[in-house]
């Protein structure tokens, strides 16, 4: 089923065996400009982009997911099932639920707690928490030490909802189940490579932190995060 209702590559080999994944199509380009070579764009369905080119000479892809588990649910399954990609790096945003971590600060996701439905409904998977791929885990670890890039390893949460009426339901979500940031993706990318018998990780940089109310502007947003794009980019084979 090549093209696919979302993707207009034409063929498989269009597409890396690798992509990187961050939520914004813009940030999508921002890293084939910044950091690719030999750039060709497969896909511009929705705005959503996707480009495959070099990093150091190694292969690699990098497509946007869209905000939300339904929109990393439909991309990132069409490109593990159509296109047969093997594993598929999130780069994303996350809210801190602790002042351990700061504005910046990047979090490799052991694992996603959620409330959502999306595993259920998907496969029929009803535990509330999924583990991210250990090889790809493993790798991400030694890059980030090789580049001297601090990153804390922990468990995050993948939430449906970003407004939320009641404002302090996180000091639960940290305190009982131990997510130490929020973002909105990783869940349903891990359940989607688990059902398909993939591999994916998730990279976080902070953008805002609940406990202690920082944030960032979104224009800084668009530069501090290459170092968690540096680290996912070593991935490139
Ligand atoms: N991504 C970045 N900050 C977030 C937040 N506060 N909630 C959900 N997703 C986020």
């Amino acid at each position: 089923m090549i093209p696919t209702p979302h993707i207009e590559a034409k063929s498989k080999e269009e597409i890396a065996k690798t992509v990187l994944m961050p939520g914004d199509p813009l940030r999508a380009k921002f890293i084939a400009d910044t950091f690719l070579e030999d750039v060709v764009q497969f896909n511009g369905v929705r705005n959503v982009l996707g480009y495959t080119g070099t990093y150091k000479g190694r292969r690699i892809s990098v497509m946007a997911s869209g905000m939300g588990m339904p929109s990393i649910g439909i991309y990132s399954y069409e490109l593990y099932k159509f296109y047969e990609v093997e594993n598929i790096i999130r780069i994303g945003s996350c809210g801190g639920y602790t002042a351990d971590v700061n504005l910046y600060d990047v979090i490799l996701a052991k694992d996603a707690w959620s409330e959502s439905s999306y595993a259920k409904v998907q496969g029929g998977y009803t535990k509330d928490a999924i583990e991210g791929s250990k090889e790809l885990n493993d790798k991400l670890k030694t890059y980030a030490d090789e580049l001297g890039i601090p990153m804390h390893v922990e468990r995050i949460h993948s939430s449906d909802v970003f407004y939320r009426e009641t404002s302090d339901e996180y000091k639960e979500i940290y305190s009982k189940h131990g997510c130490v940031a929020v973002e909105m993706e990783a869940f349903a990318l891990f359940h989607n490579a688990k059902v398909l018998g993939k591999n994916a990780a998730c990279l976080l940089t902070v953008s805002d932190n609940l406990a202690t109310h920082e944030a960032t502007t979104s224009e800084e947003r668009q530069n501090a995060f290459t170092n968690m794009m540096k680290i996912a980019l070593e991935l490139a084979e």
